[in-house]
């Protein structure tokens, strides 16, 4: 096309271009419920780790105007603030409107990523305290994927507790994977340094399937088990921080129980004790 040629209505339409498309770079499937893929990050595109995007795919054409409208959901960013692209983990939802697509995804493909990063598991709803405990079911791993690799993290605290609650061994997979690529990699070390990732005591827990910990992080929490094994006193509203994601189910038990050891909970506006966010659940 020439600068001469005029853009018609027919033209443009001709040709149909996605809203705020980015594309996809890798796609690993977990389980038949679970998969992360990778995208291409816009340019202008900051957030702090931690952070949800909207992301999404094109609708199926409406039946009777054939109009197709982005089907967008909440996503935490899994990777780090400063990741060259953007990483996601995902269930499967057979009959989710936006899942049962978007499990298919592969290499080269595009999604609708809206660039508006928002959330409160953010360091900065914070209060500054000395052991962090980060609290996670299902995918609610997604955003402490992203902050187990961000610097400040461990700037911020001097042991951190991640919590992973799964029904099954193979759920757990993509986060023990994390944390032992974070031990392992020579980028991760020299980034994050090796006394800072010693730091990190990794406590995966399954509900459904026998593993060497069994139990809801609730249960353990309640009956003191979780402190027993990890040698530490009772949670205190003095040194303890907390981050919670999971099921709406989870996040209002583990707010209970924070909320009885006295901690406060934080917003953007007012840094607190502990900050909770829902996890894409369908
Ligand atoms: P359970 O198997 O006892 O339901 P899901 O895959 O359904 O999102 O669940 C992920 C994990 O979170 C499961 O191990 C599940 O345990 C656990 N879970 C679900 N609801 C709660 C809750 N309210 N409190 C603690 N753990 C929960």
């Amino acid at each position: 096309m020439t600068e001469q040629t005029p853009v018609t209505e027919t033209t443009a339409k001709a040709v149909p271009v996605l809203p705020d498309a980015q594309t996809v770079t890798s796609v690993k499937h977990y389980t038949d419920r679970l998969f992360a893929f990778r995208v291409s990050r816009p340019a202008s595109l900051r957030f702090r780790s931690g952070e949800f995007v909207m992301i999404g795919l094109m609708g199926d054409p409406h039946p009777e105007t054939g109009k197709q409208r982005p089907l967008l959901r909440a996503y935490s960013i899994a990777s780090p603030s400063w990741d060259d692209e953007l990483e996601f983990y995902s269930i499967k939802v057979p009959d989710g409107p936006l899942t049962s697509k978007l499990q298919h995804i592969k290499v080269g493909d595009q999604i609708i990523l809206k660039p508006k990063p928002v959330g409160t598991l953010v360091h900065d709803a914070l209060l500054p305290g000395t052991r962090l405990y980060l609290f996670s079911t299902g995918t609610g791993f997604a955003p402490f994927a992203s902050l187990l690799r961000e610097p400040e993290t461990y700037e911020n605290f001097d042991e951190i507790v991640m919590t992973h609650t799964c029904r099954d061994v193979d759920e757990l997979t993509y986060g023990r994977e994390l944390i032992e690529n974070l031990k392992s990699d020579e980028m991760m070390i020299e980034l994050l340094g090796e006394e800072n990732l010693a730091k990190i005591r990794y406590y995966p827990t399954t509900t459904r399937e026998q593993s060497p910990k069994m139990g809801r992080i609730t249960t353990l929490i309640e009956n003191g088990e979780l402190f027993a094994d990890l040698g530490v006193p009772a949670l205190d509203p003095a040194v303890d921080r907390a981050m919670v994601c999971g099921s709406l189910a989870f996040n209002l038990d583990i707010k209970a129980l924070m909320e009885k050891a006295g901690l406060n909970e934080g917003a953007n506006s007012e840094p607190g004790e502990f900050v909770i966010e829902k996890a894409f659940v369908g």
